[in-house]
């Protein structure tokens, strides 16, 4: 990266000035390149939760937070939501751009024939209670993935990492529907290669040995969307961890269960799972009747009641993905004869309340991608349990892409950050009676 544009750092205290490239993107915010500051001036920058830092350059994803626009390699969410299905999107994520009609099938074909997981792989599932939470279960397994593939976990070997990135947007279905079917006590099954991604996805979690299952082509299509609408998303937390954990060196399953492990959280990942237990408890004690109530409470600071599915530290607008949820929601209800369904009644008015509320307005907190997804997941018959499952086998391409794009970087280090020490100064061990 090369600049004429600088920025200049003066100190009260008479130090030097320092002065420092700013670069350009191709779009969004230009950055200032500090990363020479510590040297010149022996101090760093301070900026827990990085609301002001790039960490990395990157050319998959970008969001313009005030428009709320979100693209994937340049392509608006919107048109890929209409035009694509997910394993185009993987394409396009993990290529650069979407695949041609030959690229398709050569890329289908090898996701396809890699669906199928070791057949120990089943022997870990006896170890954990029916009763796991199966994110506790996603976690171990995608870790374990690295016992089974000690022929390509060098990282440095790009078709190595290609076949990692395959592997794993092949096996997240086929070891999300086994966390189900391990919690529901039934047999797992194995996918099928005449099936698409989703439609093979929803049979091995809702088919069962005893009859033939028949995909909704509505339904699959839905939940093809929901994958797409989940697929990348920057420099969030879960991506950031998977850059962190892979800086180090480490193989790419172990990252992507450290990026598991981070989107399990309810701010992140967890958020779609809190939502629906939130509108199920406003539905429990009165429904709409008791919006109001609710409100009240996420405004008082002394309760710790959040608004779930609201608010995002980028979009200070519509979050473009929710727009699409919505309308997905609408669709498979629609599907179902679910139109009257009270849990998406009840949301609708809950964003209309809190649209039309100052506390939100002036705080620019709008629906994210998680506020009608739980609605819509649990339509399709996925269970809440289930929700951030679903999050993560959807997000996989959008870590590796990361990952990969990460590791191909030759300028690329081992992520280090420093930190303002607050601590005690040094003293002596003194003996214990003396303490
Ligand atoms: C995802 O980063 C990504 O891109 C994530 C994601 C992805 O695709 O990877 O988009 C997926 O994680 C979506 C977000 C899902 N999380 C939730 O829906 C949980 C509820 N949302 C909040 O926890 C919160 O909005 C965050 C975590 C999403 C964002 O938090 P920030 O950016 O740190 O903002 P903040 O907490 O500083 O909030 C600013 C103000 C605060 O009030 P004041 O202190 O100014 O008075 O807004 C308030 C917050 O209290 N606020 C909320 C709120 N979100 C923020 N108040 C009530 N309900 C909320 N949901």
């Amino acid at each position: 990266m090369s600049s004429k544009k600088t920025a200049t750092l003066t100190f009260s205290d008479g130090s030097p000035s320092v002065e420092f490239p700013i670069y350009e993107g191709s779009v969004g915010p230009d950055v200032v390149d500090i990363r020479k500051m510590y040297g010149q001036t022996g101090k760093f920058t301070f900026d827990p939760g990085f609301l002001s830092t790039a960490a990395c350059d990157s050319k998959i994803t970008y969001i313009d937070g005030d428009k709320g626009e979100l693209l994937y390699r340049g392509y608006p969410i919107e048109q890929i939501a209409q035009s694509c299905d997910f394993l185009e999107t993987c394409h396009l994520l993990l290529n650069g751009d979407l695949p041609n009609r030959a690229q398709q099938k050569d890329f289908t074909y090898r996701v396809v024939h890699h669906t199928m997981v070791h057949e120990q792989m089943t022997r870990f599932f006896q170890g954990f209670r029916r009763d796991a939470h199966p994110m506790a279960i996603l976690v171990g397994c995608v870790g374990a993935l690295s016992a089974f593939y000690h022929d390509s976990l060098d990282i440095n070997n790009p078709e190595h990492r290609h076949i990692s990135a395959i592997r794993l947007i092949a096996k997240m279905p086929t070891l999300v529907a086994m966390a189900y079917k391990y919690s529901a006590g039934q047999p797992f099954l194995y996918p099928r290669n005449d099936l698409s991604y989703s439609a093979n996805f929803m049979r091995m979690m809702f088919g069962t040995p005893c009859e033939e299952y028949e995909p909704n082509d509505v339904l699959v299509r839905a939940l093809d969307r929901i994958l797409i609408l989940h697929a990348d998303h920057e420099q969030n937390a879960s991506t950031s961890t998977v850059r962190l954990a892979g800086s180090s060196g480490a193989n790419p399953f172990a990252c992507i269960a450290a990026g598991i492990a981070t989107l399990w959280g309810p701010a992140h990942g967890g958020a779609n799972e809190a939502c629906l237990e939130m509108l199920d408890d406003i539905q429990a004690q009165g429904g709409v009747e008791r919006i109001g109530e609710f409100i009240a409470k996420v405004k008082d600071k002394n309760s710790s009641v959040k608004l779930m599915g609201f608010g995002h530290r980028v979009y200070k607008n519509y979050d473009p993905r929710a727009k699409l949820m919505r309308e997905t929601c609408y669709e498979v209800l629609g599907e179902l004869g679910l139109q009257n369904d009270p849990l998406f009644a009840l949301a609708m008015k809950l964003e209309q309340i809190a649209l039309e509320d100052e506390y939100f307005v002036s705080r620019k907190l709008y629906p994210n991608v998680d506020f009608y997804s739980g609605i819509v997941q649990k339509a399709l018959g996925i269970p809440t349990s289930m929700f951030t499952c679903v999050f993560a086998l959807a997000r996989t391409v959008g870590w590796i892409a990361q990952w990969n794009e990460m590791i191909s970087d030759p300028d690329q280090k081992i992520g280090r950050p420093r930190q303002l020490y607050m601590g005690p100064v040094r003293r002596d061990v003194m003996p214990v009676d003396q303490r």
